[in-house]
């Protein structure tokens, strides 16, 4: 059960993840309605700063028309106000694609021109942590983002990732993500100001036991498994090494990213946080939609490996041996994703990475300590 090297959690730099991940993108667009149901609700906290924060937010592409809408709703609302935004990511991340496309250095105008009074910040501490001063965010965003654990609680020496693990194993993954859960909440809960709102979406397990990448077709992570497996009976990496990649992720169940705000005794809950909104959302795999369209499985395989390498890559890397030298590691971690091109290039029936998000309201009651069951107390 030990967690062995160190986990590693990275998105490809340079603005490329969001050319890869144009179903992040939709996900995001259908947070929209709840995004703008939430700046209709919070209260007016005239005289300040809107604070706006997307958490987890990579380069800012995805959630960059989003973001854009969501300020010309704040300023129709609440003309006078400055309005902040904070962008957070890991310290890894690539920030400067964030300013390049915010500052409109990225092709398109940025939303910037269509408004004064915008401000921009960045913080590169983690959710897991407090990032915000106290009661300052009226409206926090994340989006496919929360699954990164704080920490992996131990190696899956059978699979990849937790949806494929059991017993003690899965045990420790359903522990640390409950743990995580409620403290990314409760910082959240002080960060927020009274009758302010998180909009989230995130990856978790709906109720027909949907995940990321497992809708009916191939199942995705059974799939890299496979492959990684391959790798080692064939002697490419190590037992070691196949052991060691495991993706320090937890899928929660719906039940799961309801608990701390369901549960009167749980801290969460007494600190005024609410479920205003929960609903589980199935957003089909663009790739494997446009394979449906034009046929061609050179080309589906081509273009969806790409979205599937941006998020996973950095972690296979991370499980081998620290000994090979870097051009080594890369030439394995490539061979990894050539081999699963070729799978679906040559079987592409199935493939696809349908995403399976979990969206929630949550609010901050302005009377923490109310009643069970009552909602919370802020302006309509
Ligand atoms: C799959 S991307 C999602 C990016 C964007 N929100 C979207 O929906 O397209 C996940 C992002 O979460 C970030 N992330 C992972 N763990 C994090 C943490 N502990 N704190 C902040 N960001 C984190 C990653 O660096 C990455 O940029």
């Amino acid at each position: 059960m030990d967690a062995g090297r160190e986990t590693h959690v990275a998105m490809a730099g340079g603005g490329g993840y969001s050319l890869a991940t144009k179903g992040a993108k939709d996900a995001i667009d259908g947070a929209w309605p709840l995004v703008e149901a939430a700046i209709a609700r919070v209260p007016d906290r005239r005289g300040r700063a809107f604070t706006l924060s997307d958490m987890g937010t990579a380069d800012a592409g995805t959630s960059f028309d989003m973001i854009g809408k969501a300020i010309d709703a704040i300023r129709g609302r609440f003309p006078d106000r400055d309005v902040q935004i904070v962008y957070t990511d890991q310290p890894r991340n690539d920030y400067n694609a964030i300013f390049r496309l915010v500052h409109g250095l990225a092709g398109g105008p940025g939303y910037l021109r269509r408004h004064e009074n915008v401000q921009v910040l960045a913080s590169a501490t983690s959710f897991h942590e407090r990032i915000l001063p106290r009661g300052v965010l009226d409206l926090g965003f994340s989006a496919t983002a929360m699954h990164w654990l704080s920490r992996k609680p131990c190696d899956i020496e059978d699979h990849v990732h937790m949806v494929g693990a059991s017993g003690p194993r899965l045990a420790a993954f359903r522990a640390q993500g409950a743990a995580d859960w409620e403290a990314i909440l409760s910082h959240r809960a002080a960060e927020l100001a009274p009758g302010g709102r998180l909009v989230l979406a995130n990856f978790g397990i709906d109720e027909e036991g949907r995940h990321l990448g497992h809708t009916g077709g191939v199942d995705m992570f059974d799939a890299f498994n496979r492959i990684w497996r391959r790798m080692a009976s064939g002697g490419a990496i190590s037992d070691g090494e196949y052991r060691a990649m495991t993706l320090p992720q937890h899928y929660r169940t719906v039940e799961e990213f309801r608990a701390p705000l369901d549960d009167p005794g749980n801290p969460v809950r007494m600190a005024g946080l609410r479920v205003e909104h929960c609903e589980s959302r199935v957003v089909p795999c663009p790739f494997a939609a446009e394979f449906e369209r034009h046929g061609d499985a050179e080309r589906f395989a081509r273009d969806y490996i790409p979205t599937l390498r941006s998020w996973s890559a950095a972690t296979f890397r991370a499980a081998l041996d620290p000994s090979r030298p870097d051009d080594e590691r890369d030439r394995i971690v490539d061979a990894f994703y050539d081999a699963y091109e070729a799978t679906v290039r040559e079987a592409p029936e199935g493939h696809g990475m349908d995403y399976v998000h979990i969206y929630m309201t949550v609010a901050k009651g302005a009377c923490p300590g109310r009643a069970e069951g009552a909602a919370p107390r802020v302006p309509a």
